[in-house]
């Protein structure tokens, strides 16, 4: 393995920590230099018993000689949990890792006693099958080795995209932060369409699953832009020319464009909310 092992604290231990802890592990980091923590006892002895992780109810003990800290709580509780590590982060100046949505880094290194190293990432729901896409943002307090560091570990469920202006979170928000349940709405509509012309539900799933992975591996494997490998498919006035055609006409294109600029908005609302 090539990530240097250093010593790593999860903050929280649920979905998304387990998902990045998890990949870690199958990757051969070794188990004794990870800790994780929450406020239940029963649920981090079954993770100490399945995974031979540290586990401990303590944060501000967990993060006293933890290289890096990586925050996988919820956002609301967020400020709380800095406010307890403050003092021993001041002390020790671990590199953090914020997966908390709509947080902003300077935000957190407020709330962490300032001039701390934090990396901000977005990840999403596909990071739990390992098939995440992840933007990642660094304030400049954070060294090229941390971010390196930091690149590698949540390589572990995905990949990853640096930006270099925070703000462009919001728009890998709206685009890989809430893109799965766009692609979820297009298989729901196509499945549903599928079944009122005739074919049964469960023949409409397997053929809609296949094409999705199919599509994704064709633009995969030949790099060609999107608009190319649309145009392959479109032979002229054939059928798929004409359901092209109607979504067109609909305006399917502004709707995408309104759709996802509504939602880096809302991300930024949030952030201004949270941030508070
Ligand atoms: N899940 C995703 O796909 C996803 C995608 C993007 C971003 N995120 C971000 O990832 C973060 C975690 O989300 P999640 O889905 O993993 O949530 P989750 O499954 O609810 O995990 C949160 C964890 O934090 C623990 N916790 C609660 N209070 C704590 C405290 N005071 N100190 C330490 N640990 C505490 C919880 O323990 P208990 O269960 O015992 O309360 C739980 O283990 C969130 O900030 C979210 O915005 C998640």
């Amino acid at each position: 393995m090539t990530l240097a092992a250093k010593k790593i604290t999860f903050i929280g231990a649920g979905n998304m920590a387990s998902a990045i802890f998890k990949g870690m592990l199958a990757n051969g980091y070794p188990a004794d230099h990870i800790t994780a923590t929450a406020p239940d006892e029963k649920a981090l002895l079954a993770l100490r018993h399945e995974l031979g992780i540290h586990t401990t109810t303590d944060n501000v003990a967990a993060i006293a000689d933890a290289e890096v800290v990586v925050l996988a709580v919820k956002p609301q509780i967020m400020k709380a949990v800095c406010a307890e590590l403050r003092e021993q982060a001041v002390k020790t100046r671990p590199l953090f890792i914020s997966v908390a949505a709509g947080l902003h880094a300077s935000t957190l290194n407020d709330w962490l006693g300032g001039e701390q190293a934090i990396v901000r990432c977005m990840p999403n729901t596909p990071s739990l099958v390992k098939t995440g896409a992840s933007g990642l943002f660094a304030l400049p307090s954070v060294s090229p080795e941390q971010q390196s560091f930091t690149d590698q570990l949540l390589s572990g469920i995905g990949i990853v995209e640096w930006v270099v202006e925070e703000s462009l979170l919001d728009v890998v928000t709206a685009i890989s932060g809430s893109g799965p349940a766009y692609f979820f709405m297009v298989f729901e509509m196509m499945e549903k369409a599928a079944i009122e012309l005739g074919m049964p539900a469960e023949a409409a799933r397997r053929l809609i699953l296949q094409t999705g992975l199919g599509a994704v591996r064709m633009a995969q494997e030949t790099g060609d832009e999107f608009e190319q490998l649309k145009r392959n498919v479109m032979s002229p006035k054939g059928t798929t020319e004409r359901a092209i055609h109607t979504f067109e006409e609909e305006g399917i294109e502004a709707l995408f464009l309104k759709a996802m600029k509504a939602c880096a908005d809302r991300a930024v609302e949030m952030s201004q909310e949270m941030g508070k």
